[in-house]
């Protein structure tokens, strides 16, 4: 792709966005961006106060990860997140979004079964969630439930590479290297009606290959520079979360620390007797 460095297609940033100057991402837009050599910004949320600052940075994308497993939860992996939960956090992060496309998890199990049982989820992700778009695992094993999402205009954005819900699998979450294996997913997702995929956790020379395969957008999380977009979690760009720390993270603030910094002065202060002042005291 060729390289753009500045996201014509963003209108936030250091202005607050007024109702009147934003207009939401689509998935036209995505497919777009990638025409024109435009790189894709996408994070997790899981909430409203987040999303609405994701938001409100300009962010194209937000996703309801079943990251929420692990950032959220507190689990070791994402395995036991469920419809309800992503539902519930899909519809907490619509109310805070005024630009970005919203795209909400498929969690193991809800589209495993049939393709009918994951169109019939990807309907109330969308219907109950709020969802702009859902995003699944799996290449072609995931072909059938991706075509039958989208014969009911549902957008779908696939997941190949290290798929997390198949962490018991892969034996933890390991980088994937079998060429051969991602192009033929990358290439399923695509036919099968995909408006986008996320590469995760790949060597660059094969993101890249994927990246110039396609004619959908790619976004990679662990994937190099050479993908069409890229995605990483909230809580780890941010700080927030240190159970694990991926080579792929990088962390723009220390958001942790500052908490503690504050919620210890606050301790302090109470236990001193110096906060409420008379400045926050009702007479
Ligand atoms: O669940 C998630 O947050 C994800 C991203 C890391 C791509 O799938």
């Amino acid at each position: 792709m060729a390289a753009v460095t500045q996201n014509p297609g963003s209108q936030a940033g250091t202005s607050k966005p007024s109702p009147t100057n934003v207009r939401r991402m689509t998935v036209p837009d995505f497919q777009a961006f990638k025409k024109r050599g435009v790189r894709l910004t996408m994070l997790t949320a899981y909430d409203y106060t987040m999303a609405r600052l994701l938001d409100a940075a300009g962010v194209d994308g937000l996703l309801v990860g079943d990251s929420l497993g692990m950032v959220v939860q507190g689990n070791e992996h994402s395995l036991s997140v469920t419809l309800d939960e992503v539902i519930y956090h899909t519809r907490l992060v619509a109310r805070g979004i005024r630009r970005s496309l919203l795209v909400a998890d498929m969690p193991f199990m809800s589209f495993q079964v049939s393709p009918q049982q994951a169109l019939e989820n990807a309907g109330r992700l969308i219907k109950e969630g709020g969802a702009h778009a859902v995003k699944l695992e799996g290449g072609v094993r995931s072909a059938a439930s991706i075509a039958a999402i989208c014969s009911a205009d549902i957008p779908v954005m696939g997941h190949v590479g290290m798929t997390p819900q198949s962490v018991r699998r892969f034996g933890g979450f390991r980088v994937q290297r079998d060429e051969a294996k991602l192009m033929e997913d990358a290439l399923a997702t695509e036919q099968a009606g995909a408006f986008a995929v996320v590469v995760e956790c790949v060597p660059v020379e094969m993101a890249q290959k994927i990246t110039a395969a396609l004619k959908i957008p790619t976004i990679g999380i662990g994937a190099g520079v050479g993908c069409d977009g890229q995605i990483l979690v909230t809580h780890d760009l941010l700080g927030l979360f240190d159970d694990l720390r991926p080579r792929f993270v990088k962390q723009y603030a220390d958001v942790g620390s500052a908490i503690l910094h504050a919620v210890e002065e606050y301790c302090r202060e109470v236990r001193e007797g110096t906060f409420p002042t008379i400045e926050h005291s009702f007479r």
